[in-house]
């Protein structure tokens, strides 16, 4: 099938904003077209926007150099006229943010998002591809709700449970019980570098706002059910969660503890993981990795500095499966934050939602 779609980037002066113009630089379907920022940013050309706040060592795609940043909120109507749909990243509090998005979906524009304000709705999806892509369906009751023929939204998850979930996932035949998960959060998860965040270097800091409660409760959704134009959350299983930040620049680590109902073998878990594909695997997307699941068997892997880039940043990696005394076992996870956990997860959600149709 043909796709080409001309692309906004709302939020494309931030953190994540930027990972997206380095990963849709080259994109075979989506052409970004706009770029949108604050009015802090608006009539500045990218370069200038960004300034020092650039945050890689690969240079600004030098297409996007000259272009000049519109005003997410005050050109509104001149996006909306240019784009098939728009990236969303913005760092503004939750009610805006809800509201921000709610007027792109109904100049039908639709939204990808990785704000959180909307992860609650109960009719805009939150879809991990590999994971919960059937829930696109419930795209046709919000688009009734909104009012709108192609306007939409879409949210992805937070970035701290894409280094857990996807690694639960394939086990849910087992009954999954209880969860505990620690995780040791990346400084980029807070849109920071060694630079503008060096309280953290020699330190750990053991707080990150709403992250536990996000980390407990967003993978219910992810595992929910569609009825009645809703999305209904799943019951169990039981997570706790704790999220650290650590001196890590990109890759959240989990350090997790899993009970089932049916205890499977270390093997059967081996073997899960090892085939677990899903549809972006099946429909070769661009950004899908070919192999989603990664499993190390030396006792000091996975490593953030040295395995976040697995599948282009979009593997998710596993090690140091065995057995627990409390739980049944024990296991770390680890998935790259910006990447899988947030530009490069988004990317792959709107290739999911073009190659099913929901853009036309
Ligand atoms: N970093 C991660 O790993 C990660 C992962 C998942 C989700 N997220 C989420 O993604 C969003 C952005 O995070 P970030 O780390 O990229 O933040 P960031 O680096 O602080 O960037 C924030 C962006 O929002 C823009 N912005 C601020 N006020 C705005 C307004 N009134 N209208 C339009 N744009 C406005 C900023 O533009 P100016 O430059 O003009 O101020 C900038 O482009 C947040 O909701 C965050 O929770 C982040």
């Amino acid at each position: 099938m043909e796709h080409h779609y001309k692309v906004g980037v709302i939020g494309a002066t931030g953190m994540v904003g930027q990972r997206f113009m380095l990963l849709l630089a080259n994109h075979p379907w989506f052409d970004v077209v706009v770029l949108a920022a604050s009015a802090r940013s608006a009539g500045k050309t990218y370069e200038e926007a960004v300034g020092s706040k650039w945050a890689f060592d690969t240079p600004i795609p030098e297409r996007y150099l000259g272009m000049k940043v519109l005003d997410a909120e005050a050109d509104m109507e001149k996006i909306a006229a240019q784009v098939d749909f728009v990236f969303c990243a913005v760092n503004l509090d939750k009610a805006k943010t809800k509201e921000l998005e709610e007027k792109y979906a109904k100049m039908e524009v639709p939204v990808i998002s990785n704000n959180s304000a909307h992860r609650f709705t109960p009719d805009v999806p939150m879809v991990i591809p590999e994971i919960n892509d059937n829930h696109l369906a419930i795209i046709d009751a919000q688009k009734a709700r909104l009012g709108t023929k192609r306007g939409f939204i879409d949210v992805k998850s937070n970035c701290s449970l894409q280094s857990y979930v996807p690694l639960l996932h394939p086990l849910k035949a087992f009954g999954i019980e209880k969860v505990a998960v620690c995780t040791y959060q990346a400084i980029s998860g807070a849109g920071k570098t060694f630079t503008t965040m060096p309280e953290i270097l020699d330190n750990v800091i053991p707080y990150i706002g709403g992250e536990e409660e996000k980390s407990e409760r967003e993978p219910l959704k992810i595992w929910g059910e569609i009825e009645n134009g809703q999305i209904v959350n799943a019951q169990a299983p039981v997570i706790t969660a704790q999220c650290i930040r650590v001196p890590v620049s990109d890759g959240h680590t989990a350090a997790v503890f899993v009970s089932f109902k049916n205890k499977p073998s270390k093997e059967q878990i081996l073997e899960a993981w090892a085939n677990f594909a899903g549809y972006p695997q099946a429909s070769d997307l661009p950004s899908a990795p070919k192999q989603f699941i990664r499993y190390f068997e030396e006792d000091n892997r996975p490593q953030a500095k040295l395995d976040r880039m697995e599948g282009n940043g979009m593997s998710v990696c596993a090690g140091r499966l065995r057995d627990d005394s409390m739980f049944d076992y024990r296991f770390i996870g680890l998935s790259h934050n910006t990447l899988r956990g947030a530009a490069g997860g988004a990317v792959l959600l709107a290739e999911t939602i073009a190659a099913k149709g929901y853009f036309k």
